[in-house]
């Protein structure tokens, strides 16, 4: 079966044992494990029903913030699919606290049924289980309010093609609303780990950057839908002399994920960064243009029918709004193709990558979307491309974010945050472009304080109380893209593991940890944050 038709069948099957849910009513109920209190989790599902429900736990109030009890765990180990369990949202001084909603259903297409990649995404699966299972039992004990998954007893036979339980989703009060609850804890993982792609195939294609040493991983194949070449891709790898194209290594990147039935985004078309020098030597503004415009079509038929979406200009914009000119106080922030050709540059790359593939969807592509300044520049931008009647389909948000907005208002990532990232997404939607998330990652270190080497982090002093917060702040986020679904077409994290991350490799010495999965390719409290819902 190729991607598509595998996705299809769970999709197909998804819908069968949803009806079948449904009929059966009367099937064996879980535990009824629920506590009250602030920090209660709920009971676990039945272990031997075929459709149990998951326990049903209630949040009291704790001091200062919401404390919804965990819903129990769905299914238990050989539930055809249990129902989650349900918790009622505690309430939260001044917050949105309203009743949880129920916890999801067991999936059992989640281990081995999927398939996608045969023995080996059971064999992770298996190791996820074994690693987990300890940290699991007791449930979640968050405090101030969070979304977990529900009781952790979901130690079914993943591994073996059986169904762990999947842990009921819980949410606790407040849970849709944005901006408000602030999780702090409380994800551990329980039973197996769903695949990514799988879980968000009613929102977006869930994707990741890769490079020549992993975009073939099973890693990749098991949670990704959709990639992009972290740097393969980019001017001075396509064309590092004039008129020579030297696709070898995109091309294996590519076709590889194309024969996985999975979609391919082109990064990036037009960048003030690693584009080779003969690009600007001694360029008129005419050459310039003349020297993009067959880059671009070049590149763009090369490919075409296998990438779908291209960022077609990247980081044109400055923090203040205006164009990033070439005249920045930083050497190596200045963009030489707006110091020779001026803004033009902009639609005539848009309309050079149409010329060559009129299906493809075309994004303009930045950073510090959340940052008001830049984000009404870019919607100035957009507005005057698409007044202009200039191919521009998308916005793409890198989303390199941190693990705490800064605390200075005069620095940028003091706007870090969910509510101003939002006001982004309306306005670039406003222009009936769709967006894109685009590079995400979340970095340990937060903006603007100085570090250290003795401060620097390792994989001891990532705790797990880091770890918790990191996944809080992830689950926030996802929780506003979710919102978006309509809008949002595309997320993609920028890399799979924090084994293999651009943040580490960019200042020397300093490790970061900012993927869904740790080290040694293991799902961490991110990722079952993200997959809460
Ligand atoms: C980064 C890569 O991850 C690094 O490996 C490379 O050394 C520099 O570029 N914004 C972008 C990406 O649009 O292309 C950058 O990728 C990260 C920031």
């Amino acid at each position: 079966m190729t991607r598509s038709e595998t996705r299809r069948s769970v999709a197909i099957t998804t819908v069968v044992l949803a009806a079948l849910l449904a009929a059966c009513t009367d099937s064996g109920a879980g535990g009824l494990g629920g506590g009250t209190g602030g920090k209660s989790s709920g009971g676990s599902g039945g272990t031997s029903a075929q459709v149990a429900s998951g326990g049903s736990g209630s949040g009291g109030m704790e001091s200062g913030g919401v404390s919804g009890g965990a819903g129990g765990a769905g299914g238990g180990s050989s539930a055809k699919g249990g129902s989650g369990g349900s918790a009622t949202g505690g309430s939260q001084a001044g917050g949105s606290s309203t009743l949880g909603s129920g916890g999801r259903g067991g999936r059992p297409q989640e281990d081995g049924a999927a398939g996608r990649d045969g023995a080996t995404s059971d064999a992770i699966a298996g190791d996820l289980l074994a690693r987990d299972a300890p940290l699991g039992s007791g449930g979640r004990t968050g405090t101030g309010g969070t979304r977990a998954t529900g009781g952790s007893t979901g130690a079914g036979g993943a591994g073996t093609g059986g169904t762990g339980g999947a842990g009921g989703a819980a949410r606790t009060g407040g849970a849709t609303s944005t901006g408000g609850t602030r999780p702090t804890g409380g994800w551990t993982g329980t039973g197996a780990a769903p695949n990514l792609w799988e879980k968000y195939q009613d929102y977006f294609p869930i994707g990741a950057a890769v490079d020549t040493t992993n975009y073939n991983s099973s890693l990749l194949t098991k949670h990704f839908g959709s990639v992009v070449a972290e740097n393969e891709m980019k001017f001075d790898q396509l064309q590092p002399n004039e008129g020579q194209f030297s696709y070898g290594t995109a091309d294996q990147m590519v076709d590889f994920a194309v024969g996985k039935g999975m979609k391919v985004r082109g990064h990036a078309l037009v960048w003030y960064r690693q584009t080779p020098s003969w690009v600007f030597a001694g360029a008129s503004k005419e050459t310039l243009l003349s020297r993009m415009r067959n880059h671009i079509s070049n590149v763009v038929k090369h490919f075409r029918g296998k990438v779908y979406a291209w960022d077609v200009v990247n980081e044109a914009i400055m923090e203040d709004g205006d164009y990033r000119k070439g005249d920045e106080t930083k050497e190596d922030q200045r963009s030489q193709w707006y110091q020779i050709a001026g803004p033009d540059y902009i639609a005539e790359a848009f309309k050079a990558a149409a010329a060559a593939d009129p299906d493809a969807k075309l994004f303009y592509n930045d950073y510090y979307d959340w940052l008001p300044a830049k984000n009404q520049g870019i919607y100035k931008m957009l507005k005057g491309l698409l007044d202009a009647k200039v191919p521009v389909h998308g916005v793409g948000m890198q989303c390199h974010i941190n693990i705490e907005p800064s605390t200075d208002p005069n620095n940028q990532a003091y706007y870090q945050t969910v509510p101003y990232l939002e006001e982004a997404i309306k306005l670039y939607a406003s222009l009936g472009l769709e967006v894109q998330v685009t590079e995400l990652d979340l970095s340990l270190y937060i903006p603007g304080v100085t570090y250290t080497a003795d401060q620097y982090y390792t994989t001891a002093t990532f705790t797990q109380a880091l770890q918790q917060k990191q996944a809080a702040r992830y689950w926030e986020f996802f929780d506003l893209f979710r919102k978006y679904k309509d809008v949002i077409t595309g997320v993609t994290f920028w890399g799979i593991s924090d084994d293999n991350t651009w943040l580490s490799e960019f200042s020397s010495g300093r490790k970061d940890f900012p993927l869904l999965f740790d080290v040694n390719k293991q799902p961490k409290p991110a990722f079952h944050a993200v997959v809460d819902f």
